[in-house]
């Protein structure tokens, strides 16, 4: 029996350097998240793949939100698909690395507080 297939393509910003495209290869099975692909990736394939998430799948620390085949939306909870699926860092934030963009309001961040903002 075959192993169906999603295949993440994933485009990694550097902070300043150009971004790179990365394709992977995960095995797919109905009801995954593309998170759960994601992870599959960092675990198996390429640890320094870097992206951000802490519910996993409960869309309520909004931390995994990216671009997802050109749509914002958050990869755990959107479905896996057994495709090509194009993945990229939020556009219109700064990107820190790979799929990971600063998305704390300024006078959130711990730089602006360890300068007495
Ligand atoms: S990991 Fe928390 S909303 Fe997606």
């Amino acid at each position: 029996m075959m192993t169906a297939i999603a295949t993440l393509i994933v485009h990694r910003a550097g902070k300043d350097g150009p971004e790179k495209v990365s394709r992977y290869e995960v095995p797919y099975a109905p009801g995954q998240s593309v998170l759960d692909g994601l992870r599959y990736v960092r675990a198996r394939i390429d640890p320094t793949l870097s992206m951000r998430y802490s519910c996993i799948n409960a869309n309520s620390c909004k931390e995994c939100m990216i671009l997802i085949d050109g749509t914002v939306g958050y990869a755990c909870t959107t479905r896996l698909q057994p495709r090509d699926m194009v993945l990229a860092p939020l556009p219109n934030k700064p990107h820190l690395r790979d799929l990971v963009t600063e998305i704390a309001p300024p006078d959130e961040r711990l730089d602006h507080a360890l300068k007495g903002g």
